[in-house]
């Protein structure tokens, strides 16, 4: 069964002035969908033409096959964790565990900034959970995602320039600066609710 391109939960322009129309539709309506039409093409016809997502980015092995999936991923993953008029700062679980990790929100977010701000190319920042059940913040290259080295995310900042180029340029600590205003935290702690089955 084919991949499709996840719909946006919000309209192009609802997260705008923290990132416009403009980046939305060329990042989720080009860059995201030439990824899910790659998975397909590189599915078709192989062992992993019915597999689920999951699977393909656990057994395909490094390559395009891996890279498309992931990034298939790691993007429905980012669309979900934004919402108009987000931002403010977590309450429940997440809450306690950031609190837990990194002493207090305002820590929290200097320490996921600078790891996104100063990893070099492309690549993701993200929150996740461990194994022992601690917060950490972890930046990966590219297409990388955290549950390959058994890290559970439940927060994800694209920072590849595609991500903020068209209005931000080469800005992209103000593109982080703007995303805390339109994130989804009752996405991430729906995600941290998903982390014990993850971990069996
Ligand atoms: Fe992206």
């Amino acid at each position: 069964m084919a991949f499709e391109l996840p719909k946006l939960p919000y309209a192009m322009d609802a997260l705008a002035p923290n990132i416009s129309a403009e980046t939305l539709e060329f990042h989720h309506g080009k860059h995201h969908a030439t990824y899910v039409t790659n998975l397909n093409n590189l599915i078709k016809g192989g062992k992993f033409e019915n597999a689920p997502l999951e699977q393909i980015i656990k057994e395909a092995g490094p390559g395009g096959l891996f890279n498309n999936a992931a990034q298939h991923f790691n993007h429905s993953f980012y669309w979900t964790s934004m919402k108009p008029k987000g931002g403010g700062e977590p309450a429940g679980k997440v809450a306690d565990g950031i609190k837990k990790a990194f002493g207090d929100f305002a820590a929290f977010k200097k320490k996921f900034s600078d790891a996104a701000t100063t990893h070099f190319g492309s690549g993701w920042a993200w929150l996740v959970k461990t194994k022992a059940g601690t917060f950490e913040i972890k930046s990966t290259p590219n297409q990388d995602n955290p549950m390959s080295n058994g890290e559970f995310p439940i927060l994800g900042n694209d920072v590849w320039e595609h991500a903020y180029y068209l209005k931000y340029q080469n800005r992209r600590a103000d593109y982080l600066k703007a995303w805390w205003n339109i994130v989804n935290w009752d996405e991430v702690n729906k995600r941290l609710a998903q982390a014990d089955g993850f971990f069996k």
